[in-house]
């Protein structure tokens, strides 16, 4: 697997971060254990965890499981050292509200600590932007974790171009902290327009183009659209994502993919990691998964393959 540092920092990370969110709830113990082992077996050191995760599967989860199992196998497998772990907070869940205060944040740092049995999270998220509480206020709130060394580098998530620039401009004339890393929703198909994801926000073309300038690294989430690219017929791609240009960019990602000799699913992964700067997360519900998504990105596309994906549907 490709490495890369995120953004100006000396961090180093493989190009492709395992998403752990339902490591502990959909997947028990053992299950999360066998993914996580593979993960690093294949050279993965980059793993992305959330306080929320994953209160929503079912009325018995509260959030917390993902940090909880992710903290055992830690613990178990002796390997925190080489290993960069991301978290985050912001979402509600459990007894705690919404937001981005300076009270909110170091209380979720010490909880996500706790349940990863770490002194460090390597990369802190805010998940989701808060409007109400003043940028400075959680800026400076993340430079303290960052002094009494309980966080490394901060991340920004479902931001949008606006805010992230102002929050990197004001910790940039402050002497503070910048968000170093983007984690937003971004796969091959383009949302339409008028395509709306509740909190989640998707990439857009200046976000793209503020983060390569600012030399902010993208984490891609949901990239798999949770399968939809299988084609299978209990998995149809979001209506979100139905517009002009689907069907062409859905047969120039088939085309290639028969000539790699790869899934569609396996060549949007491919097509994300070809890319600078770029950290598509991959996840998985079984081994057979995770293998795929991890052959995938470490597939080379040659540069008429990825100029044939980029301009399908233009
Ligand atoms: N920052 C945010 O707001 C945010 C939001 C969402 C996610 N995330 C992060 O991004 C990570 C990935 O998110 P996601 O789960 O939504 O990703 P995704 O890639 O869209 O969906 C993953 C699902 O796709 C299916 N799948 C995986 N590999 C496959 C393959 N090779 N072929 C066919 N189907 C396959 C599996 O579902 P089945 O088992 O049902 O087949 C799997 O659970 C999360 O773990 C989390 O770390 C962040």
């Amino acid at each position: 697997m490709k490495t890369e540092k995120l953004g100006t920092t000396d961090i180093s990370v493989v190009n492709a971060p395992l998403g752990a969110m339902y490591l502990g709830t959909k997947q028990n113990r053992d299950d999360s254990f066998a993914l996580l082992d593979l993960y690093v077996g294949r050279g993965g050191n980059f793993i992305d965890t959330a306080n929320i995760y994953a209160h929503w599967v079912g009325p018995q989860w509260r959030g917390g499981e993902s940090e909880t199992v992710l903290g055992e196998w830690l613990k178990a497998r002796r390997n925190r050292d080489g290993l960069v772990i991301a978290s985050k907070l912001g979402f509600p869940y459990a007894d705690t509200t919404t937001g981005l205060s300076a009270r909110q944040i170091k209380d979720e740092c010490d909880k996500s600590l706790r349940r990863l049995g770490i002194d460090t999270i390597d990369l802190y998220f805010a998940h989701v932007d808060d409007l109400k509480t003043p940028q400075e206020e959680t800026l400076r709130a993340f430079a303290d974790l960052i002094e009494a060394g309980k966080v490394r580098i901060i991340g920004a998530s479902n931001f949008t171009t606006h805010r992230l620039a102002t929050a990197n401009a004001f910790a940039a004339a402050n002497g503070l902290p910048r968000y170093e890393v983007l984690q937003q929703r971004h796969t091959y198909l383009r949302p339409r327009r008028d395509g709306s994801f509740g909190a989640q926000l998707a990439l857009t073309a200046d976000m793209a183009e503020y983060c390569r300038a600012a030399d902010v690294s993208i984490m891609a989430y949901s990239s798999g659209l949770g399968g939809s690219y299988s084609g299978k017929p209990d998995r149809p791609v979001p209506e979100q994502y139905l517009g002009a240009d689907t069907d062409k960019r859905l047969a120039a990602l088939r085309e290639v993919a028969a000539e790699v000799g790869a899934t569609p699913h396996q060549i949007v992964f491919a097509w994300l990691a070809n890319q600078p700067r770029m950290l598509p997360l991959v996840a998985g519900t079984s081994i057979a998964q995770l293998t795929a998504n991890l052959d995938a990105v470490e597939l080379m596309l040659t540069p008429a393959q990825m100029a044939r994906l980029d301009q399908a549907g233009e």
